[in-house]
């Protein structure tokens, strides 16, 4: 595989990691904000935002976005924690692998910093991205924020 790389999103970038979006289908877009969307939401939270892009090799595959000080809304034996805020893969990118490997990746910086936990939340209209989640190792809260399911991995 060629290497996955995370880079920040730039004025040189900005058009096709927000075209990224374009490559999901209806149903996906129902899953995740889109990237233009997320790009905004970071300009307004730039104390806590996180959005890079998903490299592979030279090529933009897909775009994540982490909260980085999420932890008033983590019980305290959590914390420190992550918390997942938008991820994607463009869709003639997906079924390949690269999904988990950003996942391995965010853990991997997960324990690099110290944290205990990496959060996410997501749809459970249907079986996706639940069950890719939960397949990956993700354990599912029991909570519920903003209509999504919360999910969480003990990195440690
Ligand atoms: C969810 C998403 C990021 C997964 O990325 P991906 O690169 O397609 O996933 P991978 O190829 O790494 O798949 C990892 C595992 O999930 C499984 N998986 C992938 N797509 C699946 C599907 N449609 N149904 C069931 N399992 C699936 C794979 O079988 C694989 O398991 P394996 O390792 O045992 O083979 C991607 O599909 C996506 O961007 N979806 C649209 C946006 C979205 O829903 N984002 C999440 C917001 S919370």
């Amino acid at each position: 595989m060629e290497t996955l790389t995370f880079r920040e999103v730039t004025n040189q970038n900005f058009k096709p990691i927000i075209q990224l979006s374009d490559t999901l289908s209806d149903a996906q877009k129902k899953c995740v904000a889109s990237n233009v969307k997320s790009l905004a939401q970071a300009y307004l939270n730039l104390e806590d935002a996180w959005p890079r892009a998903v490299y592979l090799g030279e090529e933009p595959i897909g775009f994540i976005m982490l909260h980085l000080h999420p932890d008033d809304d983590i019980p305290e034996t959590d914390r420190p924690a992550l918390y997942l805020w938008r991820f994607m893969i463009a869709g003639p990118h997906q079924g390949k692998g690269y999904g988990k490997a950003v996942l391995d990746m965010l853990v991997e910086k997960c324990r690099a910093e110290g944290k205990k936990t990496l959060y996410l939340s997501c749809d459970t209209d249907g079986p996706m991205p639940y069950r890719f989640y939960v397949k990956y190792g993700f354990i599912d809260t029991g909570k519920r924020d903003d209509d999504e399911q919360v999910l969480k991995i003990d990195v440690r």
